[in-house]
């Protein structure tokens, strides 16, 4: 399950951080650089992906267990790293995803306090090689973002302690891997957020 070319990109925010609209930027920088792109996002992605994303934001199901939450993230990822980014990558497309393992990290790991370890390791079983080449962080407080994101699945629901948790847990992620993380303050003008990101594809990509 070895990555061999292409080049994998991930968005990562808490929610209505603007990472939708930032990725269609991106997309649209890149593309006009010549790369061949396929655009994704998690929980989601594939047939089976779709269906545990349905489990995992309908507020139909708020009986599910924290342990079957992570485990249902872990499963829908299972299914997309193997059914379309691993072989994209193999083809030479850059992937974009919206969110992916530090999403795991910072919600159910710091958000929910399950062991960072252990999600580690399942993490591990579930994407071998495949991790991202580049993370863009944008990084908006909980108050803010949630007002802006305008949803109220099973996720945003969730109490404002635990959307900062999620937060800080993103921070402290990106402390652990200041080569791969972008921080950057999503409470600019979203031009201006478009623009670090451009200069860093740029530098990355160009
Ligand atoms: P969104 O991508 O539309 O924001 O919805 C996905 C929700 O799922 C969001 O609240 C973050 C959450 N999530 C996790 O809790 N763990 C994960 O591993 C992933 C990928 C997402």
């Amino acid at each position: 399950m070895n990555k061999k070319q292409g080049y994998f990109i991930t968005f990562e925010g808490t929610e209505g951080s603007g990472k939708s609209t930032q990725i269609q930027e991106a997309a649209a920088f890149l593309r006009s650089l010549g790369h061949r792109l396929l655009i994704l996002r998690e929980p989601g992605g594939t047939r089976i992906s779709e269906v545990i994303r349905e489990i995992l934001l309908s507020r139909r199901f708020n009986e599910l267990r924290p342990e079957a939450e992570l485990l249902l993230y872990l499963a829908a990822r299972s299914q997309i790293v193997h059914e379309k980014i691993l072989p994209a990558l193999h083809q030479g497309y850059v992937v974009i995803c919206d969110r992916y393992e530090d999403s795991t990290l910072a919600y159910q790991g710091y958000g929910r306090d399950f062991s960072l370890k252990m999600i580690d390791r399942i993490s591990r079983f579930v994407r071998g090689q495949v991790v991202p080449d580049r993370t863009f962080l944008l990084d908006i407080a909980p108050e803010i973002g949630l007002k802006r994101g305008g949803r109220s699945d099973r996720m945003e629901k969730q109490s404002m302690k635990f959307h900062r948790k999620v937060r800080q847990g993103f921070l402290k992620l990106a402390q652990k891997n200041r080569r791969r993380f972008v921080v950057i303050d999503s409470s600019q003008a979203r031009d201006k957020v478009s623009e670090i990101i451009r200069e860093r594809l740029q530098r990355d990509l160009g």
